[in-house]
């Protein structure tokens, strides 16, 4: 018998959005019911990963846009590599906390990167891998502010809010160009019912997988 491959689902928004605390519960949620779960991040999830992460959000001053661009791709290429693709391809189940649409959204919209730049770099890392589902928070920009003040900014939360507004046209722009993957939420409401809206478009994906909410 062939063991059938896992799904990949990413968690994507603006920062303070909400996706690292969605990503855990519905981690959380799928281990309860049986399923074999891989949670994990980027920028990150290896060991290369973490490091590099440390220099894309500590030390931004010497980085270059491209350079910038790069980096995210190389550690998601380790990622895909080392992480992703062989859970799936053991069968788990992998929960992502950002994935390439950060990408689009960061480096495009908010740097202003061009798309088939960015294409070139998906084609050559992801080759045909593609998350099954993607669940993007949406938060609107000028309701940023008020939830990351909570945190010490790192380089992208110092950022302002025509930023913000860039990448999170983006995500959107992203999600109509796949709607059949994206799932919109609107992260204004609160944990819990974020937390049933994600519930909601795991059953209909999947409804062998979940359970009365
Ligand atoms: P994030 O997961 O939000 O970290 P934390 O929740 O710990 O603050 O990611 C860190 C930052 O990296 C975030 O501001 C978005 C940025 N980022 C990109 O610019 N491009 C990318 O491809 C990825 C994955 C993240």
């Amino acid at each position: 018998m062939t063991m059938q491959r896992g799904k990949l689902i990413t968690f994507e928004g603006v920062d303070g959005a909400g996706k690292s605390t969605q990503a855990a519960i519905l981690a959380a949620r799928l281990r309860r019911r049986g399923v074999d779960v891989v949670a994990t991040r980027e920028p990150g999830g290896a060991p290369v990963g973490e490091a590099v992460r440390r220099i894309l959000l500590e030390q931004p001053e010497e980085l270059s846009d491209v350079g910038e661009l790069l980096l995210f791709f190389a550690v998601r290429a380790e990622h895909v590599h080392n992480v992703v693709e062989p859970a799936l391809a053991r069968g788990r189940w992998v929960v992502c906390d950002r994935f390439a649409d950060a990408s689009y959204a960061y480096q495009g919209g908010g740097r202003g990167i061009p798309r088939a730049r960015i294409d070139t770099l998906v084609e050559w890392t992801l080759r045909d891998l593609a998350p099954d589902l993607t669940l993007l928070l949406d938060l609107p920009p000028e309701r940023i502010g008020e939830r990351l003040q909570a945190r010490a900014p790192d380089h992208f939360e110092a950022e302002e809010e025509a930023f913000f507004r860039r990448v999170r046209n983006a995500y959107l722009d992203q999600a109509a160009r796949e709607p059949a993957r994206f799932e919109i939420i609107d992260a204004l409401m609160s944990e819990a019912e974020v937390a049933r809206r994600v519930e909601t478009a795991i059953a209909r994906r999947w409804p062998e997988i979940s359970e009365n909410v």
